[in-house]
């Protein structure tokens, strides 16, 4: 069953998210010592990932992975590692060894199996699939996470694919790195964060049936907690 938290506003969704990861990774480092967080691009989880590297101690023994990246350098503004670097991985001091940044300057295909083999060398689990502890996602207005859009070949790749290339993404920038439907449904947890009102109906999708058009809507549902605020939430349900 998903857990559907509604907050006023959304620095009240980050406050809740923040919260929440925290005592996420805190069990995880303390089951296996060490815990893996993949994070989202967007505008969404910018102020969550502040308040995080505001709490270095709460990122101890933490390893930072990405769920997705846009074919660009570290340095360009349209960087999912450089929002991460910015609001969370320089204030936090996170060690480089730590971070496992996916490489978008290499292009989608070559990136990816540069991650894929990273993530198989360093994190084995489910299915031959790495476990991560948690994901942080955003949602797009047309239920897309990570970079998986709907409809789109990544939706049905093997069930072993890690991470995927994508040339044709309907957001831009065009060429994009993912982790796949797989390796998201294989997290030990995944935490979909929403503010605004340009996010209820992919909000209600997800939590509506399975469907390759609302790729949201695959995710494990006894595993993903969402975080959204009161413009971002579905209707209440009819009495
Ligand atoms: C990306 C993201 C993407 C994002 C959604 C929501 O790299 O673009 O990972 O999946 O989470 O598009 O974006 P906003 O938070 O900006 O609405």
């Amino acid at each position: 069953m998903t857990r559907l938290t509604t907050c006023p506003d959304a620095e009240a969704v980050a406050d809740r998210a923040a919260a929440l990861i925290v005592r996420q990774l805190a069990r995880a480092r303390d089951e296996r010592g060490v815990a893996h967080v993949a994070l989202s691009g967007g505008t969404t989880p910018g102020r969550t990932y502040q308040l995080l590297g505001a709490d270095p101690a709460a990122l101890e023994h933490v390893e930072v992975w990405f769920a997705d990246e846009r074919c660009v350098g570290p340095e360009d503004p349209e960087s999912n590692y450089r929002l991460a670097s910015e609001t969370l991985l320089m204030p936090a001091a996170i060690e480089p060894a730590r971070i496992h940044r996916m490489e978008g300057e290499l292009g989608p295909h070559a990136g990816a199996e540069r991650y894929a083999s990273e993530l198989a060398t360093r994190l084995t689990g489910e299915r031959g699939l790495p476990v991560l502890d948690v994901v942080v996602l955003g949602i797009g207005p047309d239920a897309h996470i990570a970079s998986l859009f709907p409809g789109a070949a990544t939706l049905t790749a093997a069930d072993d694919a890690i991470c995927l290339g994508v040339a044709d993404s309907p957001k831009p920038p065009p060429e994009r790195i993912t982790l796949s439907l797989g390796v998201l449904r294989a997290a030990r947890s995944c935490l979909l964060l929403a503010s605004g009102a340009a996010k209820a109906d992919a909000v209600s999708a997800m939590l509506g049936e399975p469907s390759r058009h609302a790729p949201a809507s695959l995710l494990r549902r006894e595993r993903l907690s969402v975080i959204v605020d009161d413009a971002a939430a579905p209707p209440p349900p009819h009495p």
